[in-house]
């Protein structure tokens, strides 16, 4: 097993997420959709969608597959959709949920098949932004954390389906 370098404890993240929530709330208003992408940003959007709870907000919540790592540690850059985009978008105010914006490929297939799908005024929201790693023109509306390169996982990150279960944002030593 490689070792998990702790990267932000179980408090940072819940302090993170109690502010993104403030400003996901101010931005959104009470009535949107939120389209989170599986499988990483599962224990995310759980927190998110609590949080919004508290402040007033009633998102709808939906989850969308989207692959684009197979088992490997790097993106292959060509995402796709698994399982179908929720009906009744037509019109929604929507908020796109991942968990790592990294080259980008991923959330700008998310977004533009949201779109497509004729949602209303679309954002998106990311815990993690890997800014260095950008190949695609997109950056998030609301993001949690802007890091460094370097493989992440747990709060229900994985490699390999693995590491999910850890309450902790942590880096895989190497990876
Ligand atoms: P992108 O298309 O390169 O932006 O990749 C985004 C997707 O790749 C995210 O939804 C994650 O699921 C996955 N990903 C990117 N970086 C990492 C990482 O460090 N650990 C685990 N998954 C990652
Ligand atoms: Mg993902």
């Amino acid at each position: 097993m490689a070792e998990v370098r702790l990267l932000f404890d179980e408090r940072r993240i819940a302090g993170r997420v109690e502010a993104l929530a403030d400003a996901v709330a101010a931005g959104m208003g009470p009535d949107f959709t939120i389209v989170a992408l599986l499988t990483g940003a599962f224990v995310f959007t759980a927190d998110l969608a609590r949080a919004l709870g508290r402040r007033g907000a009633r998102p709808r919540i939906e989850f969308v597959g989207i692959k684009s790592y197979g088992d490997a540690t790097v993106s292959s850059g060509r995402p796709v959709l698994v399982g179908n985009l929720p009906p009744d978008l037509s019109g929604r105010r929507v908020l796109v949920v991942d968990d790592i914006l990294d080259t980008g490929h991923a959330l700008a297939f998310a977004r533009d098949a949201v779109r497509a799908q004729g949602a209303g005024e679309t954002r998106t929201c990311v815990l993690l932004d890997k800014r260095a790693r950008r190949e695609m023109p997109i950056e998030a509306d609301f993001t949690g954390f802007t890091i460094e390169d370097g493989f992440v996982v747990g709060y229900g990150i994985d490699c390999a389906q693995d590491y999910r279960y850890l309450p902790y944002l942590g880096v895989l030593e190497d990876a």
